[in-house]
């Protein structure tokens, strides 16, 4: 049993004997070469993984009466604290990258007040990742805000891109030299179009609840709307579309004008939409609703984020079940390796500029799941690159087991399990499985 200062001296170093033990069957590398360079990492996300959040919208959004959060993010990882150690285990697991987000709530905590002291908060994990020899990729905002943006309506507000664009600009002018890679939001291309994903089972009553809560809020600072990052329910999907997609534009702008030779780009959700029979108008209307229109807007950019969890089937009336058989996630739903390759083939399709893959993963209890999906969907994404798509990196979601949004705690993402009271943070199989593979830049 590890006690809390084992864990700030050195739980890393002990993670990798763990993994190395437990190295699985399978987990040797192919022959399949990916380019010099490919970037190999792991992604977390500042309010998943940092714990104690206050200043952030969906620190407020979870006490709201009749919430619909499953738990509260409380301390989550304690990667405020731990991230040398998360770092650690990033470089101990073999990779050379990492990704985590920015939390704008604590650069900006009151509106037009900016924290230095947590601008070199930031600096410092930068730092860290270039001491262990890994790339820094950082995403300007992932979901959560600050709760004074919230409370002014959220990206609803009219000012929301000049808001966002300013911290953009503080942040890139203190952090911008060490970044390797910047992303402005993360799937903004799913604000408000949750409803048409989600099963209608879950939308039913997660979408009156989210709504609620927010009213709730709202009355209770007395501002008009409330409208946290990573809201389910927006008054105007229209509306927040158009003014994520002018923040991103304008992001991009600020951080350019800070350090121009920096890649800005954003990263998108995208299920693998495929057309079951000949007819693909259901298929054509999703990826034109969620895909579209921010696929244009990276032709603009450095790279896309492509982030991928699962495929869908459409036939001419609606989606139909996958065949039967085959890893599951822990939510029922089918496990498909392809699909990754899928929305990269597509991805880049449109947006014309080189792809990274920013996030892709499983929610799984059983890691042997994760162990399968890992080389399974790499060999399909290498096949796409043979085939003229250009993919400069991969990023596993997550390092850890962390706070996965309304779903709390209970999903299990990570290469890494978490144990809540201890924080410390323990090698999956998995984990060496991506390792070897990272190591010998093959699959
Ligand atoms: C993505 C989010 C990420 C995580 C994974 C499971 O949609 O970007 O924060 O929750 O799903």
């Amino acid at each position: 049993m590890l006690n809390r200062r084992q864990i700030g001296l050195g739980l890393a170093g002990l993670g990798v004997a763990a993994a190395a033990r437990a190295l699985p069957a399978g987990a040797a590398a192919g022959t399949r070469k990916f380019p010099e360079g490919f970037l190999w990492g792991a992604s977390t996300a500042a309010y998943q993984v940092e714990g104690n959040n206050i200043n952030s919208d969906i620190w407020t959004a979870e006490r709201a009466p009749g919430s619909p959060y499953a738990d509260v993010a409380g301390d989550a990882a304690n990667s405020f604290m731990l991230w040398p150690v998360d770092l650690d285990l990033v470089k101990n697991t073999g990779l050379s990258a990492y990704r985590f987000s920015l939390e704008w709530a604590r650069i900006e905590p009151r509106q037009g007040e900016f924290s230095i002291a947590m601008l070199d908060h930031y600096k410092r994990i930068i730092e860290g990742c270039h001491t262990r020899g890994l790339k820094p990729v950082v995403t300007f905002n992932h979901f959560s805000n600050p709760l004074w943006f919230a409370l002014a309506g959220g990206w609803h507000n009219p000012e929301a891109p000049d808001l966002f664009a300013r911290f953009c600009a503080k942040a890139a002018a203190h952090l911008g030299d060490g970044i390797a890679y910047a992303a402005t939001l993360n799937e903004p291309n799913h604000a408000g179009h949750l409803p048409a994903i989600l099963p209608p089972s879950v939308s039913s009553w997660l979408l009156p609840a989210d709504k609620a809560a927010c009213e709730a809020v709202a009355k209770r600072f007395g501002v008009p709307l409330f409208l946290a990052g990573n809201n389910v329910w927006y008054p105007d999907p229209v509306v927040v579309q158009a003014h994520l997609l002018k923040g991103h534009a304008q992001g991009r702008q600020a951080i350019k004008a800070e350090r121009s030779s920096l890649p800005v780009g954003v990263t998108l959700a995208m299920i693998d939409d495929q057309a079951v029979g000949s007819d693909t108008r259901m298929r054509d209307n999703m990826r034109e609703k969620l895909y579209v229109p921010w696929l244009r807007a990276a032709q603009q950019d450095d790279f896309v984020g492509v982030q991928n969890y699962e495929r869908a089937l459409w036939d001419a009336k609606g989606r139909v079940a996958p065949p039967p058989g085959g890893d599951r996630n822990m939510g029922g739903a089918e496990v498909y390796p392809a699909s990754l390759a899928g929305v990269v083939r597509y991805a880049h399709s449109i947006a014309k500029v080189p792809v990274i893959v920013t996030e892709h993963g499983v929610n799984s209890p059983d890691d042997g799941v994760r162990q399968r999906l890992i080389p399974a969907a790499l060999t399909e994404l290498h096949k796409a690159m043979a085939d003229g798509v250009p993919v400069k990196g991969y990023f596993h979601w997550s390092l850890i087991d962390n706070f996965e949004w309304g779903f709390g705690y209970k999903p299990q993402y990570g290469l890494h399990s978490l144990d809540r009271q201890t924080f410390a943070r323990t090698p999956k199989p998995s984990a060496a499985v991506l390792g070897a593979i990272a190591r010998a830049n093959a699959c």
